[in-house]
């Protein structure tokens, strides 16, 4: 594809960008066939999909199956239960997904409707961003540290630039909504993009809130959106500006407050235009007169809004209650750091030649053992998991600290620029953690941001369960203080929780999902740098809450003949079965 003067090689699903949109109904059993014609090893992610006793369809390399290889299929079976609402779909092999995504739309079963007025037409709204370069090389130098922060990316609403963008005088499309006037449009927003939060507006109009990560959410009314990586909203949209003209839409991101370095601005511009009575005006260019108005929007470092954005919603139509009591609690710092390239001691403080920098979760950052590139954890940990006895070449992963190691004021400001006070907090280490819950376990996490990694804000997406939103806040969290303000009564319910920047976040869940799960920022810097674990959830006693034997058609880990650049090549490490020990 050709943006900003530059053609650059993209990998996209069926011809398109944004690829096709799955719409199916609650209750549904979808059968998606994958056939992967790309250079590149592919799952597909069904983000925010329950996934119910159904892990080994969670789409996640090396954690539950081998990536399915260039010239190979697979078929994707799941169930939509209980959910409705928006999600997506992506491929998780992780940056690759800035063009391999598209929305997974659930709409109410036959004879069940929507909690909301029933809209005129439904609009997938998906914020993503175009990225010029090799996404895989992207990913590779992020994990190894070699990344300059100096590709040139820019923000799409459903793949299009729009006209804020222009290379040598040719101005790039924008996408474009028409509407009738008087009628209610569902507007089904997605943030597929890799690094950015965004605020969304549209000028002269107001929206709806009616639903956040595929759950109802009660009805809030708003002028501005805010969506990170990994999060939906649906939002009603009236056609009922005066007058009924041409109105910009735009996604523009939110940067950190503070920071030590300046981050390009974001900006996709598209246009809802009005149809006039007299004709149809779906093929009608718009006139030089017609220029759109457009919104204004909240400043290029404001936070606030999507802090208060987010603290607004509440739930409703909630498909089981909120955990009063707790069996297992983790507080887990989201923080940076850095290990030496070769031996104990090294030059840190960026100095990629002697040290790689890394994101973490209570100090440690997340890295698959090379034992676990021969045999996804899933099939470990179905086989030979759990109390099953049997021999092999164990896959040691780490338990997940349940406190971080280091303590401090974790969002003192001081820490933000580089300096001996923060030097002291950065060397780190690398192993793959995961943490296991009992079946039925109620899990409370308190996810905490720290100055060490700036004022970067992390969005903690979980496979596999829905989360109770309880809480957040600025600075540190303090139990003492903060449990009191839980929202036990209506709390949001999301698959993606936005830890906001030198804050926390608390949530619950009820881990009654069998499987191995991942947990990770969806902000794609930390997702490949290693803010992430594996969340093992054990089955319980009766057939209803035991994993089921993989599908016959699961991929084989292969030989791949070095056609994936990335380092989860199944060509590497042994090829025997392992077990998972947690130590
Ligand atoms: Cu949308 Cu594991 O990701």
């Amino acid at each position: 594809m050709t943006h900003l003067c530059k053609e650059t090689l993209v990998a996209v699903v069926n011809g398109q960008l944004p690829g096709p949109a799955i719409e199916v109904r609650e209750g549904d059993s979808v059968a998606i066939n994958v056939i992967n014609k790309s250079r590149y090893n592919i799952t597909i992610h069904w983000h925010g999909v329950k996934q119910r006793l159904n892990c080994w369809a969670d789409g996640v390399p090396m954690i539950t199956q081998c990536p399915i290889l260039p010239n190979h299929s697979m078929t994707y079976r799941f169930n939509v239960t209980d959910q409705e609402g928006t999600l997506w779909w992506h491929s998780h092999v992780p940056s690759l997904r800035a063009t391999v995504h598209g929305a997974l739309i659930i709409r109410p079963r036959h004879g069940a409707s929507y909690p909301f007025v029933k809209p005129h037409r439904e609009i997938p709204i998906i914020v993503g961003e175009w990225w010029q370069k090799d996404l895989v090389q992207l990913n590779k130098e992020l994990k190894d540290g070699t990344y300059y922060y100096n590709a040139t990316f820019a923000a799409t609403i459903n793949g299009k630039l729009g006209d804020v963008h222009n290379c040598s005088g040719k101005i790039e499309d924008g996408y474009v909504l028409e509407v009738e006037p008087g009628k209610t449009y569902l507007l089904r927003i997605i943030n597929a993009a890799l690094t950015s939060e965004y605020y969304f507006k549209i000028a002269g109009h107001r929206f709806t809130v009616v639903a956040a990560d595929a759950n109802y959410v009660n009805h809030y009314t708003t002028d501005v959106i805010a969506v990170a990586p990994g999060e939906t909203v649906d939002a009603l949209l009236v056609a009922d500006a005066s007058p009924a003209g041409s109105y910009y839409m735009v996604a523009q991101d939110i940067q950190p407050p503070i920071t030590d370095y300046t981050e390009p601005k974001l900006i996709a511009r598209g246009t809802v235009r009005y149809q006039s009575s007299n004709n149809g005006g779906e093929d009608e260019a718009p006139s030089s007169s017609d220029v759109p108005m457009a919104p204004e929007m909240p400043g290029l470092h404001d936070r606030m809004v999507s802090f208060y954005f987010h603290g607004n919603l509440t739930s409703q139509h909630r498909r089981s209650p909120v955990p009063t009591h707790v069996d297992d609690h983790l507080f887990v710092t989201l923080s940076a750091g850095s290990v030496c390239r070769h031996g104990q001691s090294c030059k840190r403080r960026g100095n990629i030649q002697e040290s790689i920098i890394l994101v973490t979760m209570n100090d440690v950052s997340f890295l698959l053992p090379t034992a676990a590139a021969a045999t996804p954890l899933l099939e470990s940990h179905y086989y030979y998991g759990q109390n099953k006895t049997a021999t092999g070449d164990g896959v040691d992963l780490h338990a997940l600290p349940d406190r971080p190691r280091k303590t401090f004021n974790f969002t003192d400001t001081a820490l933000i620029p580089h300096g001996p006070k923060e030097e002291r907090l950065e060397p780190t280490e690398r192993a793959a953690t995961a943490r296991r819950f009992r079946h039925g376990a109620a899990v409370e996490v308190v996810f905490q941001s720290t100055a060490v990694m700036q004022s970067h804000y992390n969005p903690m997406h979980l496979h596999g369960h829905d989360m109770f939103v309880l809480a957040q806040g600025l600075g540190n969290y303090d139990a003492a203080r903060d449990v009191a303000r839980y929202n036990l009564v209506d709390p949001p319910v999301k698959n993606t929780v936005l830890v906001p920047s030198l804050g926390w976040a608390a949530v619950r869940f009820i881990a009654d999902n069998p499987g191995v799960w991942y947990l990770h920022c969806h902000y794609e810097y930390h997702a490949s740098m290693g803010m992430t674990t594996v969340f093992i959830v054990d089955d319980g006693t009766t057939v209803d809450s035991t994993l089921p034997p993989p599908p016959a058609d699961l991929p084989k880990c292969g030989h791949n003949n070095n056609l994936m650049p990335n380092e989860l090549n199944p060509h590497v490490g042994k090829s025997d079965v392992s077990y998972i020990n947690i130590v």
